[in-house]
């Protein structure tokens, strides 16, 4: 009988809980701060990958209390048919967790987070304009809503985003910064599937031969790594370019090697600083988008 109820709930015995409503959430979490735990957090619109659990493993390094949260959030998509075709499956995300470090996923509604129209707007200066800032105009106001919004709830001490978001993560710094927010932000390494294409929710949108052919995108960013002491800033970008747009799947939106905390394009490799190649494709419907750092020249 034991096992039966076992098949058919498999959290029947689990210790983690899901929450819906922002008044359970505090009430919880004001307990594990009263009992000195320290509130590790980690946002995400679900359809979890291993690109996600990495950082749900780092904050249960560093800290006592993981909290996951997954809410696809409608103000950050600035393309309705992309937030409609967001993939979105709770039970196998709960699955995915429960054999995490995450001890609490907050799954609130649309109306949860934003009972009524958030109108807030956010200034983050070049950094928004560039790169995802130009192509996806509102997008990382709608993040910044949302984070700060998410944020506000769950009062982390911690919050962990991949770099995988790159300019996301230096967004999200910045807003902190801004709005003197008492979190610090974690970044975590990009996760790769096997042949190196940058794990994404939207990785499971491709049809077979779109993912076969997705993974140019990483390889050329790694040949294009190799290839500092060649070629110029701008020689390469044109070859990673070119290079990316032979394939008949993939079309190139946008190629930058940029400054790590500017953001802004790097002209020359002996420009001060940390260089990231920052990469957008568009793999049929689907846009992906990568990033590598660019060392200087090897002599
Ligand atoms: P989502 O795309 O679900 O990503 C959630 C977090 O997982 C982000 O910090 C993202 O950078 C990280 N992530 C995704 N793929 C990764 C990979 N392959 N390796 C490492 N980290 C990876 O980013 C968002 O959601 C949203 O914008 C959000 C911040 C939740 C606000 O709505």
């Amino acid at each position: 009988m034991l096992n039966y109820l076992f098949t058919l709930h498999p959290h029947f015995y689990s210790k983690m809980q899901i929450v819906k409503q922002i008044n359970d959430l505090r009430k919880i979490l004001n307990e594990k701060r009263e009992n000195g735990l320290s509130i590790g957090f980690v946002p995400t619109m679900g359809a979890l990958h291993k690109g996600h659990l990495s950082l749900v493993e780092k904050a249960g390094q560093q800290t006592r209390f993981v909290v996951v949260s997954i809410f696809v959030n409608p103000t950050q998509f600035n393309d309705q048919a992309d937030l409609e075709r967001y993939p979105r499956d709770l039970m196998k995300d709960v699955d995915l967790l429960d054999s995490s470090s995450c001890q609490l996923v907050f799954a609130p509604e649309p109306d949860e987070i934003y009972p009524e129209p958030d109108t807030r707007q956010f200034n983050f200066g070049l950094l928004e304009q560039v790169m995802e800032g130009k192509f996806r105009p509102g997008h990382f106001n709608g993040v910044a809503q949302v984070v700060s919004r998410l944020f506000e709830i769950v009062q982390p001490d911690k919050a962990f985003f991949g770099q995988k978001d790159f300019q996301q993560l230096a967004i999200i710094r910045e807003m902190v910064r801004r709005l003197n927010l008492p979190v610090e932000i974690v970044a975590c390494p990009i996760v790769r599937e096997d042949d190196g294409l940058a794990m994404s929710s939207r990785n499971m949108l491709l049809n077979p031969w779109q993912r076969m052919n997705a993974v140019h995108i990483s390889a050329t960013l790694f040949e294009a790594a190799n290839k500092t002491g060649e070629l110029s800033v701008e020689e390469l970008c044109q070859w990673v370019i070119n290079r990316i747009n032979e394939n008949e799947f993939l079309n190139t939106e946008y190629f930058e090697i940029v400054n790590e905390l500017t953001l802004l394009p790097v002209t020359s490799w002996d420009d001060p600083g940390s260089k990231v190649g920052c990469i957008a494709v568009h793999c049929g419907k689907i846009r992906l988008i990568d990033n590598l750092e660019f060392g200087a020249i090897n002599y």
